[in-house]
């Protein structure tokens, strides 16, 4: 089975981190986010993905390349964006059979596999994941009757409009039919949300609920630094995460505390202390006397003698000099460079 992957927004909320990458390839405890969405869908038996790559494509192919644990991967490109229905049109010569759309910012542990099982049992045309969250207005707001066929879809309403209620809101995972791209006109701009969703209401149309998963939409700084460290506590379960890759090394004194993620070549300087929840990524080094916690460097940091660093992301190439501060749910783009003696706090 197919699954066709929307990748071409611009991770606005994600900046300064999505300056240089496409959102897709942010790395999330040293792996690109899409690799967990790979994963997540070969463990449920899709064997074909289709990415629908719009910003940045020609790094997301070169990260993500054409194949992947034995799943083929595909690409189609928007020379501009046609919104989230627009790109799953423009993906219609893939849409042959049953087929799972998804967004490309999900982590998730959704049953898949009983989704598709309910999509068939209720011959649904379009089905919806449905997972409750206690702040619903970011989110797609999804009420279903009693059979799982859905009754309204309210795309982002307004926090008045659903403040203090703990709704169904559209987990950004769908299953459709052949028929549902029939709607739309090849080219133009659709939002799926709110042109075509809507439409489909009365004619075939189910929510499938999942409680008690874990489910993130990756859209926003604070949820990116979230799912990294619930992956480190493992409050979202991946296999294979690696502590500490080849060739890292730690100094005179210095300790790393679990759970933490540090990238292949990294070296920490004498005394310097990696406290929990840090992820370090691939060839940074950390001067000495150095307090690491809550941080999350991407590759080629460097860290300047006797800094401290908490509750930060610093993006790839980074140059912090000595005796610097940074806390506070700093964020710093790729390749900026911090003067000794900086103090930045979020
Ligand atoms: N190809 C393509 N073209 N992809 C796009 C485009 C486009 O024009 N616009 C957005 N995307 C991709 C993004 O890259 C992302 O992976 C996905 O579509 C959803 O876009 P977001 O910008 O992340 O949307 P959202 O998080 O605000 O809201 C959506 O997701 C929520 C669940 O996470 C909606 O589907 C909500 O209803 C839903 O609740
Ligand atoms: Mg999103």
């Amino acid at each position: 089975m197919r699954a066709i992957v929307l990748v071409g927004g611009e991770g606005t909320r994600l900046r300064p981190l999505t300056l240089c990458v496409p959102k897709a390839v942010v790395p999330v405890v040293n792996r690109p986010m899409m690799f967990y969405i790979l994963n997540w869908l070969k463990s449920h038996g899709i064997s074909e993905v289709v990415l629908s790559a719009c910003y940045k494509p020609a790094m997301l192919k070169k990260v993500i390349g054409s194949s992947y644990r034995g799943m083929k991967i595909d690409y189609i490109y928007e020379a501009s964006p046609l919104g989230t229905g627009g790109a799953v049109k423009r993906a219609e010569k893939y849409i042959d059979g049953t087929t799972v759309v998804m967004n490309g910012d999900i982590l998730t542990s959704l049953d898949l596999s009983k989704m598709l099982k309910f999509h068939r049992e209720k011959k649904s045309r379009a089905t919806i994941a449905l997972t409750p969250v206690s702040n619903p207005s970011a989110y797609g707001v999804v009420e279903t009757g009693r059979g799982g066929n859905v009754l309204k879809f309210l795309e982002k309403p307004s926090p008045e409009e659903v403040a203090g209620k703990v709704l169904n809101i559209n987990a950004g995972v769908y299953i459709i039919e052949p028929g549902m791209v029939a709607l739309m006109k090849a080219g133009k701009v659709y939002s799926i949300e709110r042109d075509i969703f809507p439409k489909f209401i009365g004619a075939g149309f189910f929510g499938f609920v999942s409680r008690n998963i874990y489910w993130m939409d990756v859209g926003t700084v604070a949820k990116y630094a979230k799912a990294c460290r619930d992956i480190l506590e493992g409050s979202y379960r991946v296999k294979g995460l690696e502590t500490a890759g080849k060739g890292v090394k730690l100094g005179k004194g210095a300790r790393a505390v679990k759970p933490f993620s540090i990238g292949a070549g990294t070296v920490v300087g004498d005394n310097s202390v990696i406290g929990e929840l840090s992820v370090l990524g691939k060839n940074c080094i950390i001067g000495k006397n150095c307090m690491v916690e809550r941080a999350i460097l991407w590759d080629n940091v460097k860290i300047g003698d006797n800094c401290v660093l908490s509750d930060c992301v610093l993006a790839g190439g980074v140059k912090v000099g000595a005796s610097s501060f940074i806390s506070g749910e700093t964020v710093l783009g790729e390749g900026t460079v911090l003067a000794p003696y900086s103090r930045l706090r979020g």
